[in-house]
């Protein structure tokens, strides 16, 4: 077996709301990763830039981010948990692979269409450059694999797409610079486990999000024990008694999602939480539901508001994980530039 570690980088934007779907989703993933892998994650906060954000609140968000990591298990002293302002060689990357993505790929990215909505022509220029920045994030770190939920993977298809195209663009010189046949591994998604895509609790048709003007839509991490009790009892669901199978779920998104929500929090296959609560109307379920979120984002809540206070070492965890990051990020740019033929001072 070979003794390097693959590398696995992923990002969370600092845009407040952090909730259960980005939890189960991603952060609850990147502490299940730390044994096997070398793990970089990051608080995206120039990414979160690409819509108006209150200065205040930002930097209020990115330390609160960077809490919930910690918070829920990733350990920052044998990992890397950063910020990425802090690293400038993701922008310098950023921009040589605006100069590689193609216009008609980046006008299919959904998340922009989305994001950007009926107001286009007054949507920021890096709105829609997000994605070559994301693939930047992954790539200056020459990642192997990045966990995040299914909504990524379009970004993530689109990072594969940039490494492949600059490894093919630049084929010979990166040969002649020493690197072999390929300079960018092309980055595997991990979108894994029985969460990817956890669901509004208001509308199980529709992604639960940061930016649901409902609050009831998700659990945030925050949420006290009462709040979490309220926004689960008043979860939408349907007439129908819990089914006997998966199969039953189907065409009943708010019952799929509630039970999807159960079996990842308890570790176990939605079959066996069928098995235990076929026949029973929701309101007994909710009621075990409410017990298991509690039990297990209530110490994570708490644990955060503990960091929080404490700014002064959210942010010497921030420098320290950047400037870990930064050795390896200028490493990358230092080739990109040579590969690009770029001229640079050499120490
Ligand atoms: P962001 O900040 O929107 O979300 C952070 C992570 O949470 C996942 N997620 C969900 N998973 C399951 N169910 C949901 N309802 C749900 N909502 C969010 C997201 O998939 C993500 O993994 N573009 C990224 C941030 C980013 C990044 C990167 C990620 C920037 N650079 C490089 C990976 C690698 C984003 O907006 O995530």
């Amino acid at each position: 077996m070979s003794v390097l570690k693959e590398r696995v980088f992923s990002g969370v934007q600092p845009t407040g709301n952090l909730h259960l779907g980005n939890y189960l989703g991603a952060i609850s993933r990147f502490v299940a990763l730390q044994e096997r892998f070398e793990c970089i994650y990051c608080v995206v906060d120039m990414h979160a830039i690409t819509v108006p954000q209150d200065p205040e609140a930002l930097t209020r968000q990115i330390r609160e981010v960077a809490a919930a990591f910690i918070a829920s298990g990733v350990d920052p002293k044998n990992h890397i948990i950063f910020n990425q302002s802090q690293v400038a060689e993701h922008a310098e990357l950023a921009w040589v692979l605006n100069c590689v993505a193609r216009m008609g790929w980046m006008n299919r990215m959904t998340q922009f269409k989305e994001k950007a909505s009926k107001d286009r022509e007054n949507a920021s220029l890096g709105l829609y450059a997000y994605p070559t920045l994301m693939a930047a994030d992954i790539l200056v770190y020459r990642a192997n694999a990045v966990p995040v939920g299914e909504d990524q993977k379009q970004h993530l298809e689109l990072t594969r797409d940039i490494a492949q195209k600059f490894n093919n663009d630049f084929a010979s010189s990166i040969a002649r610079n020493g690197f072999g046949d390929t300079f960018f591994p092309l980055p595997e998604p991990l979108i894994q486990g029985t969460s990817t895509r956890v669901m509004s609790l208001r509308d199980g048709t529709k992604k639960m999000s940061k930016s649901d003007p409902s609050d009831y839509s998700r659990i945030n991490l925050t949420d006290d024990a009462d709040a979490i009790a309220q926004k689960v009892r008043k979860a939408k669901t349907d007439p129908e008694p819990i089914p006997e199978t998966v199969e039953e779920l189907a065409n009943r998104p708010e019952a799929e999602n509630l039970v999807g929500i159960f079996a990842t929090l308890a570790d176990k296959p939605r079959e066996a939480v069928l098995a235990e609560f076929a026949g029973n109307q929701f309101s007994v379920f909710k009621s075990a539901l409410v017990d298991i979120v509690v039990a297990k984002l209530g110490p994570i809540g708490a644990e955060m508001q503990r960091l929080v206070a404490d700014p002064a070492y959210i942010d010497s965890v921030l420098v320290d994980g950047s400037d870990r990051a930064r050795v390896i990020a200028r490493q990358t740019m230092d080739a990109v530039k040579d590969i690009v033929g770029f001229v640079r001072a050499r120490t």
